[in-house]
């Protein structure tokens, strides 16, 4: 209903009057069903494409390990549609991946066999791992899928434990507890294990989609703001949350910016706050102050944070 309408031009209550009810109806599908969309990011994609995309955000979570590589037992939060990723670590060396999704994420499964597939021609080395000839999500030893309620970041590492990493890619800002998520994955790694995410703090196109300001969904009241967040949407947790969090849990961490607000220019992993073009800091400070009268209290606790609209975290047990 809402691509008929302009939406530019519609008052900020009426475009939020509109998604909220368009987000609550997705979001009771997804609770009932307990599928989403969220995670299909390989749903009308090439074969080709879906091994760069898993190429990059390997490489883009790697370069920020000291080691530069993974290796041991490794769980990923949020896989969504593919393991490739999971795919991926273990050619790379890890000895077991475990995939933990909230959600099942729609898929075309004779895709996903092809990815695999195309996975085995990358890394022979994989074919040894091989069961049976499907190339499915279960074909492969050392890689378990878990989907559910029990394999939410919130509850998994309850029962999961033992991991030299976690990580995960765009699924930290969808999860319902961030804080008792990074608590149970603190819990489950090895002393000197590591966490590493990339979060991206950006509204996901449901006010900026309307040409509306990219913080504005920080005014928004937490009651207002819920059919937002229900059924895995972007929670909105500010990253000086994921750093209170951390500081509380006595973890060595690194912030590496990915992103700032007002401008969707991608820094290279590893990059750090400081690190970047002072006139790149400043537009993004200004789109800030544009805001900030406007922000809920809780989003004004750290001007800087505030200019970061995506990030990687590496936190060391
Ligand atoms: C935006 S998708 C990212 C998928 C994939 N990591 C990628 O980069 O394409 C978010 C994923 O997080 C999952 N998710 C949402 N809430 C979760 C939770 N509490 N615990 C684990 N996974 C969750 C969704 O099911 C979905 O697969």
């Amino acid at each position: 209903m809402l691509n008929f309408i302009n939406r530019k031009a519609l008052p900020f209550p009426v475009l939020y009057g509109l998604k909220a009810v368009n987000r609550t109806m997705r979001a009771a599908f997804t609770i009932a069903s307990n599928r989403t969309h969220s995670g299909s990011a390989y749903l009308h994609s090439r074969v080709d494409e879906a091994i760069a995309r898993t190429e990059e955000i390997y490489a883009h979570l790697a370069q920020v390990h000291p080691e530069r590589r993974f290796s041991g037992r490794v769980a990923e939060i949020g896989p969504g549609d593919s393991i490739a990723l999971g795919l991926e670590l273990l050619a790379n060396g890890c000895e077991q991946v475990d995939l933990a999704d909230r959600f099942y994420s729609s898929r075309e499964d004779a895709l996903q066999v092809a990815i695999n597939k195309a996975m085995i021609e990358k890394h022979p080395q994989l074919r040894a791992r091989l069961t049976d000839d499907t190339y499915t999500e279960d074909s492969f030893v050392g890689l378990t899928r878990y989907y559910g309620k029990s394999a939410s970041s919130e509850f998994f590492f309850d029962s999961h434990r033992g991991y030299d990493t976690i990580l995960s890619n765009a699924v930290l800002e969808h999860v319902h507890d961030v804080a008792r998520s990074l608590r149970g994955m603190a819990m489950a790694l090895h002393t000197g294990g590591y966490l590493i995410h990339q979060v991206d703090l950006r509204d996901h196109e449901m006010f900026t989609g309307s040409g509306r300001h990219p913080l504005s969904f920080l005014t928004l009241s937490d009651p207002m703001y819920g059919p937002f967040r229900w059924g895995g949407g972007p929670n909105r947790v500010p990253l000086s949350e994921y750093r209170r969090t951390l500081d509380e849990l006595g973890m060595y961490y690194e912030i590496f910016p990915t992103i700032l607000v007002g401008n969707d220019e991608i820094y290279p992993s590893g990059t750090r706050f400081h690190d970047i073009p002072a006139d790149k800091r400043s537009a993004a400070a200004k789109c800030v102050r544009e805001a900030l009268p406007k922000l809920r209290p809780r989003f004004k606790q750290d001007f800087d944070d505030l200019c970061v609209s995506s990030f990687t975290f590496v936190a060391r047990k």
